[in-house]
């Protein structure tokens, strides 16, 4: 493919880059207010390579909890970078860690370390069926690529597919997709497969978050009354939501769950955790998950001071009312402009609902007035009160310029 010798990121990045990018919610979808790249973030802001200044609400897709560049996260990888990133043993970090996490969150007996979400999910399913002996995996909601193996399947957050490929026939159909809530469908699946079936997984639906209990509760006893186990995608819920995610928020405690997002303030780390005796096919050697990265001790260092910060300072609960004051300010904002959306669900991780077009529309023009939003809107714990303000401003003036 030929490059333009002006070509800007975006062009030269999709010429070597499928997607062009790695992450495929953060390929820019809305040039040219979009920007094309980022070079840098500090607290609340980030800079793209123009020298644009955003309000950042996208927050890395959920992992910058904290803020970027956070002071005490950063000081902390710098003092483990003079002893080393990785090692032959273990380092006490990968106790220590794991003692911490599993203090903080309900349920999490054990736990252990891989770099991403979809690879603790994939360990997850395998542990599931190791310890159940059997193969049915009900899947509900988001759980990224490695996971949307059953045909329906979220593939990314707002998209469904009604086929797999790249997934034998055969295993897709272990996978049953549920759509959120939808009591009848697992009823009729239960009915059909209740014996076999492992394994509920399910990441909470954004927009539903508040009123989530209730599904929760009816999942752990369907799950309890055939014999199979319940896990929890916690990759965004999880240290945002409340620290110790859907489990701490529903009062409904899963068998097994996976955190990552809001452990670290951005460094690469993915815990999978439950209860000791489900675990025990790891520890009996008949399952192996293991990776040479699990315990890096760099990532680690993050996730003991972000966990020890979010604990000190309840930053879940300085999330949620900075996260408030977006939400209600935005939607006041979108109901007087006459928009034909609105952000609905839990504070910290709201999602725009309603007509898409108008959504991208307005999410163009709040890029041009210096706001970095995303379909799930994230807040940290570097946004002020009076950023917020600001934001709601720039928003208003955004509809406005939408509206003409
Ligand atoms: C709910 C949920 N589960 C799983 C994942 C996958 O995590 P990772 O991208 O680290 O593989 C994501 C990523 O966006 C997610 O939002």
């Amino acid at each position: 493919m030929e490059i333009r010798a002006d070509a800007g990121w975006r062009e030269r990045a999709l010429a070597v880059m499928p997607v062009g990018s790695s992450t495929n919610s953060k390929a820019p979808a809305l040039l040219p207010e979009e920007p094309e790249v980022i070079v840098r973030g500090l607290g609340a802001r980030v800079w793209d390579d123009r020298g644009r200044e955003f309000i950042d609400y996208r927050c890395a897709l959920g992992p910058i909890t904290l803020g970027h560049a956070d002071p005490r996260v950063d000081a902390a990888i710098r003092d483990q970078l003079r002893d080393g990133i990785l090692f032959g043993h273990p380092h006490p970090l990968e106790t220590t860690t794991a003692e911490l996490f599993c203090s903080l969150v309900p349920g999490a007996e054990a736990a252990r370390f891989l770099k991403t979400g979809g690879e603790a999910l994939a360990a997850v399913i395998r542990i599931a069926r190791a310890h159940t002996g059997r193969d049915r995996v009900v899947q509900i909601g988001y759980n990224g690529w490695l996971n949307s193996l059953a045909a329906g399947a979220r593939v990314l957050p707002g998209a469904t597919s009604a086929s797999v490929p790249g997934v034998p026939a055969g295993l897709a159909a272990l996978h049953h997709a549920v759509g959120w809530g939808d009591d009848e469908a697992l009823d009729a699946l239960f009915r059909a497969h209740g014996s076999e079936i492992a394994l509920i997984l399910v990441a909470a639906d954004y927009p539903s978050v508040p009123s989530s209990a209730g599904f929760y509760r009816r999942l752990r006893e369907r799950a309890d009354a055939h014999g199979a186990l319940l896990a929890y995608d916690e990759m965004v819920t999880g240290f945002r939501v409340a620290l110790g995610g859907m489990s701490e928020a529903s009062g409904v405690v899963p068998d097994l769950a996976v955190f990552g997002k809001g452990v670290a303030n951005g460094m690469p780390l993915a815990v999978y955790c439950g209860r000791r005796d489900v675990l025990g096919v790891l520890d009996r050697g008949e399952v192996v998950v293991t990776s040479t990265y699990g315990g890096e001790t760099l990532s680690l260092a993050a996730a003991t001071t972000t966990m020890t910060i979010m604990r000190d300072e309840r930053i879940p609960e300085r999330l949620h009312e900075r996260g408030a004051q977006l939400q209600n300010g935005l939607n006041d904002a979108f109901a007087d402009a006459g928009a034909p959306f609105r952000l609905e669900g839990h504070p910290t991780c709201p999602q725009f609902v309603g007509e898409q077009e108008p959504i991208d529309g307005f999410l163009r023009a709040a890029f041009s007035h210096g706001l970095s939003l995303y379909r799930v809107v994230y807040v940290n714990a570097a946004h002020t009160a009076e950023d917020v303000a600001e934001t709601i401003r720039r928003a208003r003036s955004a509809l406005a310029e939408v509206g003409r």
